[in-house]
C-alpha cells in the first residue's frame, strides 16, 4: 500500500496539477501530434491506468478505466467511460463513477444481470452491475489495514449513468491490506456469480447468487507462479479448446514482470465452481513486453474472449513524455489456447477486424538496399524461414531507432528501445526486452501493430507477445531489415491504416 500512499502524497504536494508546474518542468511540445495514438484508446485528458468494467451489449463495447481527470499522474481514482462498436474508434462519455465517502473507485468489473438476481433492475430490464474496490485513502494514511472493500453500482440505462448501491460495501475487508480488483463472471453450472479477487499474494474466489451477498469459496496461488510483487487485477474465464472447456486464471503482478516492473501471468487449469486448480508449475506470461498491465476480458461476449490491458508500466508510467494525457490501452486482443509440447498456452492476437488496407508486398524493399516508407499506424506481417537472426529497425532522420527481431542462438524475440528517442525520464526505460519463442515449428510468423508510440508484436499466431511503448523526438519514417547472411523473408507485407 506504500505505493498508493506515495502516489497520494505526491499528489497532495502538486495539486492542482493539471496544466501546472509539473507539466511546465517537462515541456515536450507536440506530444499530441507525436504520441497520441490512432488505433489505441487514450483518455481525452488526464491520467489513465487499468481498464475496468468492460462489458458488451447490443453491438456496443463498454470500456471503463482508472482515471484521474484533474492531473496527468495517478490521483483520486474515478471510472472514466467510453464505448465503441469496433474496439478501435471510441466515443468518450462522462465520468461513470466518482469517489464518495467510502473511498476512491479502484479497479473492478461489470456484468449484465440478465435474470435481475440483484433486484436492481427496473421495468423488467436487466440492470448492468459494476463491482469494484473502494479505497479509503484516509484509512490507509491513518495506518488502518481494512481500507479496501468491494462495492457495487448499477445502471438502468445500458451503462450510460450509474447509481451507487445504498448498502455499500457488499464485501468487507477481513483485515488484509491488499484486498481488491474484483472480476465477476456468471457460472452457469452452479448458477452462481463468481468473483476472483486479488488478496495480497493470492487470488481468493467468492460466490454469490445476487451480486450482493458474497461467500468465500477458496484461495489460489500462494505457492504458484511469480511472487516478486503484489498480485492485482485477476481474471477467471473459460476457453473452448477442442470441444473441452479449459479454465484460465490471469493475474497481474507489480513488480516482478519478465522485463521489470508490471506484467500479467496466467495459469491454465480447471474450475469447479469453487476451486481453481492447475497441473502446471511453470510461470507463463500473457505478454513479455514491458507495457501490458492489468489486462482483463470483456464480459458478455460468449465464446469470444476479448482482452485489453493498460499499455504502460508502474515503473515509469507517471513520467512518460506526454502532456495532456498519460497512458493508452493496448489493442483489443482475442484469446484462445494452443498446445505446444504437451503444455497448454494462452495465445493472443489482435481482434480480426482491424481496419488496414490491402498489404503492400515488401520484398522489393526488404532487400538490404532500400527502406520502406512508414506511415503510422500500420501493420507488418512477416513469414520467415529458415530460422536465422533478423532485426527490423524503425528509424527517423535524426538517428533514433526502435529495433525488434529474433535471436536464433537463444531462441528469443526482442524489442530494443535503447536508442528509440526520449528515454531519460526513467533509468529503466532504455532497454532491450526479451521473450522466449514458445512455438516449435520451423517457420516464424510475426504480426506487428505499430502506432505512433507503441509496438505490439504477436509471434507464432500469438504464442509469444511483446508490447512496448516508445517516444521518438520525430516520427519514424523508415523501416529497414538486417538479417544473417542477408537472407530475405519468404513473405513480408506492410498494411496501412484505413479510417473505418
Ligand atoms: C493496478 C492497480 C489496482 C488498483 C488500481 C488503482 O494497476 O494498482 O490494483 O485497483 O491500480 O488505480
Amino acid at each position: 500500500m506504500l505505493r498508493f500512499f506515495l502516489r497520494s502524497a505526491l499528489l497532495s504536494l502538486c495539486l492542482p496539477m493539471f496544466d501546472s508546474s509539473i507539466n511546465a518542468q517537462v515541456a515536450f511540445p507536440n506530444s499530441e501530434t507525436l504520441y497520441r495514438p490512432i488505433l489505441h484508446f487514450t483518455p481525452q485528458k488526464g491520467w489513465m491506468n487499468d481498464p475496468n468494467g468492460m462489458f458488451y451489449k447490443d453491438g456496443l463495447y463498454h470500456l471503463f478505466y482508472q482515471h484521474y481527470p484533474n492531473g496527468t499522474t495517478w490521483g483520486p481514482m474515478h471510472w472514466g467511460h467510453a464505448t465503441s462498436k469496433n474496439l478501435i474508434q471510441w466515443q468518450h462519455h462522462p465520468i461513470a463513477l466518482y469517489p464518495d465517502s467510502i473511498g476512491l473507485i479502484f479497479s473492478g468489473s461489470a456484468v449484465v444481470d440478465y435474470n435481475n438476481t440483484s433486484g436492481l433492475g427496473v421495468d423488467g430490464k436487466a440492470p448492468i452491475v459494476a463491482i469494484f474496490t473502494q479505497h479509503d485513502m484516509k484509512g490507509e494514511q491513518a495506518g488502518k489495514v481494512d481500507f479496501q472493500n468491494q462495492s457495487i453500482a448499477y445502471s438502468n440505462d445500458e451503462g450510460l449513468s450509474w447509481k451507487m448501491y445504498k448498502a455499500n460495501p457488499v464485501l468487507t475487508n477481513p483485515g488484509i491490506k491488499d484486498f481488491r480488483d474484483p472480476k465477476v463472471i456468471w457460472h452457469a453450472p452452479s448458477k452462481k456469480w463468481i468473483m476472483a479477487l486479488a488478496v495480497k499474494n493470492k487470488v481468493s474466489i467468492y460466490t454469490s447468487s445476487n451480486l450482493i451477498h458474497w461467500e468465500k469459496a477458496s484461495d489460489f496461488g500462494m505457492q504458484l507462479g511469480n511472487h516478486d510483487g503484489v498480485w492485482e487485477c485477476p481474471d477467471l474465464f473459460p476457453v473452448k479448446y477442442k470441444s473441452k472447456t479449459i479454465w484460465v486464471l490471469t493475474v497481474s503482478i507489480n513488480p516482478g514482470g519478465p522485463n521489470k516492473g508490471s506484467a500479467t501471468q496466467y495459469f491454465i487449469g480447471n474450475f469447479d465452481g469453487k476451486n481453481f486448480s492447475t497441473p502446471s508449475k511453470e510461470t507463463k506470461w500473457i505478454d513479455y513486453g514491458a507495457d501490458n498491465y492489468a489486462s482483463v476480458t470483456w464480459s458478455n461476449t460468449g465464446n469470444n474472449i476479448i482482452s485489453m490491458g493498460w499499455m504502460s508500466n508502474w515503473l515509469y508510467a507517471q513520467q512518460v513524455p506526454t502532456e495532456n494525457w498519460r497512458s493508452a490501452a493496448t489493442i483489443a486482443r482475442k484469446l484462445d489456447i494452443q498446445e505446444v509440447n504437451g503444455s497448454l498456452y494462452l495465445r493472443s492476437l489482435p481482434i480480426a477486424n482491424l481496419p488496414f488496407n490491402k498489404a503492400e508486398k515488401l520484398s522489393k524493399y526488404f532487400n538490404h538496399d532500400n527502406d520502406a516508407q512508414l506511415i503510422f499506424p500500420c501493420k507488418l506481417n512477416i513469414d520467415a524461414m529458415p530460422l536465422e537472426d533478423f532485426a527490423i529497425a524503425l528509424s527517423n532522420t535524426i538517428g533514433e531507432k526502435l529495433i525488434f527481431g529474433y535471436e536464433a542462438k537463444t531462441n528469443r524475440f526482442y524489442v530494443d528501445r535503447t536508442l528509440s528517442g526520449k528515454t531519460n525520464f526513467h533509468t529503466d526505460f532504455a532497454a532491450r526486452h526479451y521473450a522466449p519463442r514458445i512455438a516449435n515449428n520451423k517457420r516464424i510468423n510475426l504480426q506487428v501493430i505499430l502506432d505512433k508510440a507503441s509496438i505490439e508484436l504477436f509471434a507464432d499466431n500469438g504464442l509469444t507477445v511483446m508490447t512496448d511503448i516508445f517516444f521518438p523526438s520525430a516520427p519514424y519514417t523508415a523501416i529497414t531489415v538486417d538479417s544473417k547472411n542477408n537472407q530475405l523473408f519468404d513473405k513480408a507485407s506492410l498494411n496501412n491504416y484505413l479510417t473505418p
